[in-house]
């Protein structure tokens, strides 16, 4: 008897882990799918050598779809065990995943897979309502529950930054080969891959925006503008260390604290750039007070209806890489 997993559980699973999020949605993933074991690889061949030349950002994608698929593989009835990185002569394997049918299920990791579908970058306006402190309190929980720490940052915070962003902003405006590799992501009508226009959302009337504004071409940079909340709520995600294996991490509580945010009606968008500068990083990391390594800085707010960026046919995240 076969002990492979039923080509409908295989579909479902993939569905939601490569609904996860990732940079500029390059989607960099690769699965590999044996008996019951899932191995999630990096895919090399979408990486961003000038945005996220050490492949951070990769792993904490990586890390998003593996929280995913744990919670996919639960409301199917498996158990999932996993190990991250598991083999270190295997940099590219960053996560193995075993599935087992089970009667006891993770009711959390059950309820927050029917949010998968639902979430999805919101680069709009919020309004004006500050969120619930139960909201607050559920994503930092979410957060510590997969081994990382989200901070909320007071208003001193938030203007720190905000002026970090417009540091970035300059250094970006002459480093060509980030622009290069931004126009090659993002803009126009994307049926697989990248961010297409219509997820740019507004640009921000004033300045700097309190949400990244991605846009490289004239035809979107010229889009509507639209006035964005005085005050955000922005939130740092953070790890007590920096290894490849606590990147992934970092992506697992990105992931429960977006799916978390998203059943209780919450949205999110990124402000990453600073981030991806060597120097900022840990002054980003300074201002929530507490020793360890800023993964991602999200800024939370009230949801509206709003489209996502689209996915590649799974038949891709299969294939074996090219050599
Ligand atoms: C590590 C990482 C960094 C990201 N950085 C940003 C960012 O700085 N600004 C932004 O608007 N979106 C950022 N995103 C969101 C992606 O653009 C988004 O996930 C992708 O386009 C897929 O869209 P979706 O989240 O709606 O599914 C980031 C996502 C990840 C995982």
């Amino acid at each position: 008897m076969s002990d492979q997993l039923p080509a409908q559980v295989v579909e479902d699973l993939l569905t939601a882990a490569v609904a996860a999020p990732s940079m500029h949605n390059t989607q960099p993933w690769r699965f590999e799918i044996e008996d019951h074991v899932v191995d999630i690889y990096l895919d090399g061949s979408r990486s961003l050598p000038a945005e996220d030349p050490t492949g951070r950002a990769m792993r904490i994608a990586a890390g998003a779809a593996t929280f995913n698929l744990r919670c996919a593989a639960e409301s199917l009835g498996y158990g999932a065990w996993f190990g991250l990185a598991p083999y270190p002569e295997e940099p590219d394997l960053l996560a193995r995943i075993v599935l087992e049918p089970t009667a006891a299920r993770n009711g959390e990791l059950c309820d927050l897979a029917e949010y998968i579908p639902h979430r999805h970058t919101d680069r709009n306006p919020s309004d004006t309502t500050p969120l619930d402190e139960t909201v607050r309190v559920a994503l930092m929980r979410a957060a510590y529950a997969e081994g990382a720490e989200l901070t909320w940052l007071g208003r001193d915070g938030v203007r720190t930054v905000l002026d970090l962003v417009l540091d970035t902003d300059l250094r970006e405006i002459g480093d060509w080969h980030r622009r290069a590799e931004r126009a090659r992501w993002v803009g126009g009508d994307r049926a697989a891959d990248g961010v297409p226009s219509s997820a740019l959302g507004p640009r921000s009337v004033s300045y700097p925006a309190i949400v990244r504004d991605l846009a490289t071409r004239p035809t979107d940079r010229s889009r509507a503008e639209r006035k964005f909340e005085e005050h955000p709520d922005i939130a740092v995600l953070s790890t007590a260390f920096d290894e490849p294996s606590d990147q992934v991490t970092a992506g697992a509580a990105l992931e429960r604290v977006l799916l978390t945010a998203t059943r209780a009606g919450v949205s999110a968008s990124f402000l990453n750039q600073p981030l991806e500068f060597d120097d900022l990083r840990p002054r980003v990391q300074l201002l929530t007070g507490r020793p360890g390594h800023a993964d991602m800085i999200i800024r939370f707010g009230h949801s509206r209806p709003h489209s996502g960026a689209a996915r590649r046919p799974l038949a891709e995240f299969q294939a074996k890489e090219q050599s």
